[in-house]
């Protein structure tokens, strides 16, 4: 099977429903609320958005004034982002390695990235090559799907894992948006995963948080807090 056959790769029409997410109203504010909080003033500072997807995360950091290049490993995803046409933000399909100069960047995120991330190898590769890219004490700020929320259902995502379910262990998740939803295959990763990840990968964990939205909705954001946000920093060298 070819990479771009994977039934839980985003296909066009997944690509398509994921654009229409956006953040207002929706169960990934309260991450991306947490991911701007950390990150505080980024005007004019050159920005990597770490698995862009149709371009939403890089759009809410150039409305903070950063310049984001964005980059992914989908080419159904980067063709989305790359219809949206804006000053100071670009979109690039990449494959293992960032396209972007060492020690390039000021800072760089990634948004509901690492969970789609499938061995801690990987998740160490993708830490380094954003290492790799970042200026010394470089901001990383990741934000992915909160361990504890795997058997939860979001307003605009939900997971069915097992009781008990273990690092590395596939979780499908359904993604929903007006009306519509499709399936992708996620990994379980616990908060130690990501520190791990980070720590052997040049970066030292400044914060992790876990974001309580404050919605009055009937699913489960106000039992569950959906995210986990890492804030990291690059180690001067
Ligand atoms: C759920 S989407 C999130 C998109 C965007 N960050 C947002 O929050 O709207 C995850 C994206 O990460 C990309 N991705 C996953 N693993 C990746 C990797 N190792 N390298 C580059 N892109 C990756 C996927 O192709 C997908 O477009």
């Amino acid at each position: 099977m070819k990479k771009s056959e994977h039934p839980y790769r985003y296909s066009t029409e997944g690509a398509i429903i994921y654009e229409t997410l956006g953040i207002r109203d929706t169960t990934y504010e309260s991450g991306f609320l947490e991911l701007q909080r950390l990150l505080g003033d980024v005007r004019g500072r050159q920005f990597l958005d770490f698995g862009c997807g149709t371009g939403r995360s890089s759009e809410f950091l150039r409305s903070l004034g950063a310049v984001v290049h964005g980059v992914d490993h989908n080419l159904s995803m980067v063709e989305q982002a790359q219809k949206k046409t804006c000053d100071g933000m670009t979109f690039t399909l990449m494959e293992d390695v960032i396209p972007a100069g060492e020690k390039s960047m000021d800072g760089a995120i990634s948004a509901n990235v690492f969970i789609e991330i499938k061995t801690l190898d990987y998740m160490r590769e993708a830490c380094r090559e954003v290492a790799r890219v970042l200026k010394p004490d470089g901001v990383f700020v990741v934000m992915s799907a909160n361990p504890a929320a795997f058997r939860s259902n979001f307003r605009n995502f939900s997971y069915s894992a097992r009781e008990g379910v273990q690092s590395g262990e596939r979780v499908i998740c359904t993604i929903k948006s007006q009306g519509q939803s499709f399936d992708i295959q996620d990994t379980f990763w616990q908060e130690n995963d990501y520190r791990s990840a980070l720590e052997s990968s040049g970066f030292v964990v400044e914060s992790v948080t876990y974001p309580r939205p404050d919605v009055l909705w009937d699913t489960d954001e106000s039992k569950v807090p959906p995210f986990i946000v890492i804030k990291a920093r690059k180690i001067s060298t």
